[in-house]
């Protein structure tokens, strides 16, 4: 493990149970290795139902793996309790895709800082707290006047999405997990929050583990890109090297389908794996074989490895296997 890694992911699946009768096993997670180093920003890419945001629940302690082990700074997080598990979620925080699930809708907004307060900043007077809660949220482009005060349901999607990530960012953590974050906000808030995060990267030395569908959105921000396809890594590496030289022929077909680098591209609809093809998760090979144009014998029936085929570019694709 390299000197600067501030997170490993080794081997990590989740599995569901999708139902009790004729039920199915969804491999959300399937064998996922990824390093993150201090001070870095990594996009975690991906259609709507790769695995994305099973992946931050798990770096998050909010699922259990089924198999694997994520490390945090050396120390595997499967076994932190109690104080250990507090000092984890000072260093680690996320904040995630739908920000109505992670509030009390009975409690005014200001009880999102309040908790944080209370369990992991306790020295902090009163007078110091509303300075840093204003400034946090006027970092995140939020007039507090408008928002202390309120009860969720009075805000949008993507004013409280900020007002969590305010509240995570006081906390100076090491790990960020970013949850589509910036996917409800318009063009002009978005570039402010993004540049936020690459701010607390330059001066603190934050690493963020960036998920989003947007691939422009990815580009700009990152250090590294990851990309999945239905549980699995099929391309990662330093982000220029995967966006300009993409290998696999899904981040290719994905490329392909963004005209501009600068303009915002999204996933168009999410693909039922019922509707799509049945047995995907049971299939031994390569999962992308079913819309892969480039696909040979040798992609049913065997899983093909994740490769370094150059410096910092890894592929798991039978089509650059030694
Ligand atoms: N609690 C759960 N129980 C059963 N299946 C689940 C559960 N959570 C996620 N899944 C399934 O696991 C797969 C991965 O889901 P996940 O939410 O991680 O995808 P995602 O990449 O974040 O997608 P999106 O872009 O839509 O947010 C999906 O097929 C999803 O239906
Ligand atoms: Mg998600």
């Amino acid at each position: 493990m390299k000197n600067g890694s501030m997170l490993r992911v080794e081997n990590l699946t989740k599995v569901f149970n999708t139902g009790f009768i004729k039920g199915f096993e969804i491999r959300a997670v399937d064998d996922v290795s990824f390093t993150i180093n201090k001070g870095e920003i990594v996009s975690l890419i991906g259609e709507s139902g790769s695995g994305k945001t099973t992946i931050g629940k798990l770096i998050l302690h909010l699922l259990t793996p089924t198999s694997g082990r994520i490390l945090f700074k050396n120390r595997d997080i499967s076994k932190l309790k109690g104080a250990d598990l507090k000092a984890y979620y000072q260093d680690v925080q996320g904040v995630f895709q739908d920000p109505f699930s992670s509030v009390n809708p009975l409690h005014r907004v200001d009880h999102v800082f309040d908790i944080i307060f209370e369990n992991l900043l306790k020295d902090v007077d009163e007078k110091e707290k509303n300075v840093l809660v204003e400034d946090a949220l006027r970092n995140v482009k939020l007039n507090p006047k408008n928002i202390l005060g309120k009860y969720p349901h009075q805000l949008s999607g993507g004013q409280l999405q900020r007002v969590l990530l305010a509240r995570a960012l006081i906390l100076r953590p090491q790990l960020l997990i970013a949850d589509e974050i910036v996917s409800m906000l318009d063009a002009s808030v978005r570039i402010g929050v993004l540049n936020l995060l690459g701010e607390f990267r330059d001066k603190y030395g934050m690493s963020v583990l960036f998920i989003t569908h947007d691939l422009s959105l990815g580009y700009y921000i990152s250090d590294k890109a990851i990309i999945m396809y239905r549980g699995r890594i099929v391309e990662m590496g330093d982000i220029k090297k995967v966006f300009h030289n993409p290998l696999h022929p899904y981040t290719q077909m994905l490329l392909q389908s963004v005209p501009d680098l600068n303009v915002k591209w999204e996933f168009k609809k999410r693909i039922e794996p019922e509707k799509e093809e049945k047995g995907i998760y049971a299939i031994s090979g390569c999962r992308y074989v079913f819309r892969c144009p480039r696909k040979v014998e040798i992609c049913q029936k065997d899983r093909p490895e994740l490769l370094e085929v150059e410096k910092n570019h890894w592929v798991a694709c039978h089509m650059y296997k030694r």
